[in-house]
Formats: structure tokens, sequence, C-alpha cells
């Protein structure tokens, strides 16, 4: 008998519903949707633009920030060029290289479920157009401190395009945490991704961006289908940057819960990394599968990797809780008596 799905945690989704003025200038939207969008996005552009302190001409709408990506590879790609990007990463990666003919290259997290810088260089080939790091990771929440990227982002030659993607970046705590916005100037070939749908809170809506020099992000656009960003998803980012005190204050709940859940999975004996998403990451050889099995028993939804590891989204309080009753007791690896590792779930 299949359980009902009490908690969604497998999306990385906020736990919030719009806020009320967020719905009243979408329902004001709603009533004029007889007639179209702008062709560009052109307003919405400014907006954001304004709200990062950059001149517009550094930004590009699309339709999330994976509707960015696409967009991205379809300027800067042609058939058989390659695309390098870290695995295991976000599922849309190895698709997006499908549809725009890029051959993806992935290359394995380090030991410790990082993005290896290293190893990504080492991959970049004389094909390669496009390197994906995402930062905060999905699904480790790992980071890349400021300098590693600066360091980075210096070797790779300028005909390779690296899209950043800061899908989570507005959960992300800590000193030495990258300033992407103040890198565009000195590299050409970035384009940041950044999106409404965690932070923000708009996922159905389907808005994201991306930030780059002037030239890059004229190409981007050039990819932009025409009415393609809709009235009422546009209305909700504005009245969303108008209310980002109150959005700020959902994320640090959102993080302070984040660290609750590391702290008390780490008491109940799971090795919990730290991490800058608005997601916790539960790694093999923790008893990820079975913790998985609980997971569904106790009516949460959690995003399984099968003998590697479990991403939960961080939820309201209600579901955090019922994470952690479900997780109670299942942390730690078996040990065979030699103290090697029993199974390696
Ligand atoms: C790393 C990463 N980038 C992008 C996205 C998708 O964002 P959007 O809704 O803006 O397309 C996700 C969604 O889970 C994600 O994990």
């Amino acid at each position: 008998m299949s359980v009902p799905v009490v908690h969604r945690l497998s999306l990385n989704e906020s736990p919030y519903p719009p806020l009320p003025a967020v719905r009243d200038a979408m329902r004001r939207a709603v009533a004029q949707a007889h007639r179209y969008p702008q062709f560009h996005p052109d307003d919405l552009t400014e907006r954001i633009a304004a709200w990062c302190g950059l001149p517009s001409d550094h930004v590009v709408v699309g339709s999330g920030s994976v509707g960015v990506a696409l967009q991205s590879l379809q300027a800067v790609v042609r058939g058989g060029d390659a695309m390098v990007y870290a695995w295991r990463s976000f599922d849309a990666y190895p698709l997006l290289a499908g549809m725009t003919g890029a051959r993806p290259v992935p290359v394995p997290l380090s030991p410790d479920g990082r993005q290896d810088l290293g190893a990504l260089l080492a991959a970049l080939g004389p094909r390669t157009r496009v390197v994906v790091l995402c930062n905060p990771h999905n699904p480790t929440g790992s980071m890349i401190s400021a300098g590693a990227l600066s360091a980075f982002l210096r070797r790779v030659p300028r005909h390779v395009t690296v899209l950043l993607d800061e899908a989570y970046v507005e959960f992300a705590r800590g000193p030495g945490l990258p300033d992407t916005a103040a890198l565009l100037g000195a590299h050409p070939n970035l384009l940041v991704l950044r999106t409404f749908s965690k932070a923000y809170g708009l996922a159905a809506l389907r808005v994201g961006y991306g930030l780059g020099a002037p030239e890059l992000v004229e190409r981007v656009r050039r990819q932009q289908l025409p009415f393609g960003i809709n009235a009422v998803a546009t209305a909700a980012v504005k009245a969303s940057l108008r209310a980002g005190g109150e959005l700020r204050l959902r994320v640090d709940t959102v993080v302070a819960e984040r660290e609750r859940l590391r702290r008390e999975l780490a008491g109940l004996g799971w090795h919990v990394p730290e991490g800058h998403a608005n997601s916790v990451w539960l790694a093999a050889p923790d008893r990820v599968d079975e913790g998985a099995r609980a997971l569904t028993l106790a009516g949460v939804q959690a995003r399984h990797f099968p003998g590697e590891g479990l991403r939960l989204t961080v939820g309201g309080r209600k579901a955090n809780d019922a994470v952690l009753t479900a997780l109670a007791g299942l942390g730690a690896p078996r040990r065979a008596a030699d103290g090697a590792y029993a199974e390696r779930s």
C-alpha cells in the first residue's frame, strides 16, 4: 500500500505561498489576461537590473533560470561542442545539453561532495564551449569560495562560456561568499543564473534571469521567445521586489530551520555536511536507502539517489519535525567486526 505524500520536500521549493501583496498583484494581472505581455520583457529587465544595481544591458530574463540556461546554450553551442559540468548535479544540465546538441562531459564530484574545480578545468578541451558551476551546489549544498571561484574563472579560456548557476544563492551564509556581480567586469564569458523560484517562492511562474557582460547578454536575449514571459508572472515578480524585506525574513527562517535540521540530524548520528541551499544532504555510507524508505512511510517525499544520498528540502517546522522523527536512529552505517563498513548504502 502506498503512503500518501504529506510533506513534499523533493524539489527544493519554498514552504511559503506567495505573500498577500503578490497575490493581489497577480489577481490584477489576471483581469488583463486578454492582453499580450511585452514582446520582450524590457520593463521587468529594467526593474531587475535596478534591483541588482546593474545597467539593464547586463540582464536577461527567461522562463526560469533553466530557460535562461537553455537560451545561453542555444546562443553559444554548435553541434558537437562540449559542455562540461560536475556530476552529480541539477538534473536539467544533461537534458539541456541534449536539447542543444552539446556533448555532455560530466566530471565526478570530489569524495566530499564538492565540485572538483581542478578536474573541471582539466576536462576543458578544444571543443568545449560551456562549463557549468552550480553554487551553492545541488544536491550537496556545498559552496565554492570567492577565492576558488576567482582562480577558476582566471583559468577558463575566454571562448568558453561559464554558466554559474546561483539558484540558491540567497540561502548562502558565512564568510568568503563570492560577489559574482562584481566579477562580471573582469570575465566577459561569465553568465550568472538566478531565479525567483526558490527564495522568492514563485516556482510555478517560471521567471529567472541571467547577469553578464552586455555582449554575451545580447546573444542570449536573441534566443528569447517573443511574448515569452507572461504578464501574471511579471506582476508577481515586481510585487516580490517591492516586498524584499518580508521575503528576506522568510529566507532567514528557512536558513534557521536548515541549521536546526543539520544540528538535530547530527545528534541522531547522521553525518550532515555544511550546506548553503534550502536543503540538507545526507550521503552514503550513512544509511540513506533505509532513510528514504522511512521517510516514504512517514509521508515525506525527499529526493533519493539510491546508494548515493538523500536531498531533503527544508520545509516548514512541521515537515522538518516529521523528517527528524522518521530518521531518528538510522544514521550511522553498519560496521563489520573489523570496523569496515558492512554495507555502503
Ligand atoms: C541548481 C538549480 N538551478 C536551477 C533550478 C531551476 O530553477 P528555475 O525554476 O528558475 O528554472 C533548480 C531547481 O531545482 C536548481 O536546483
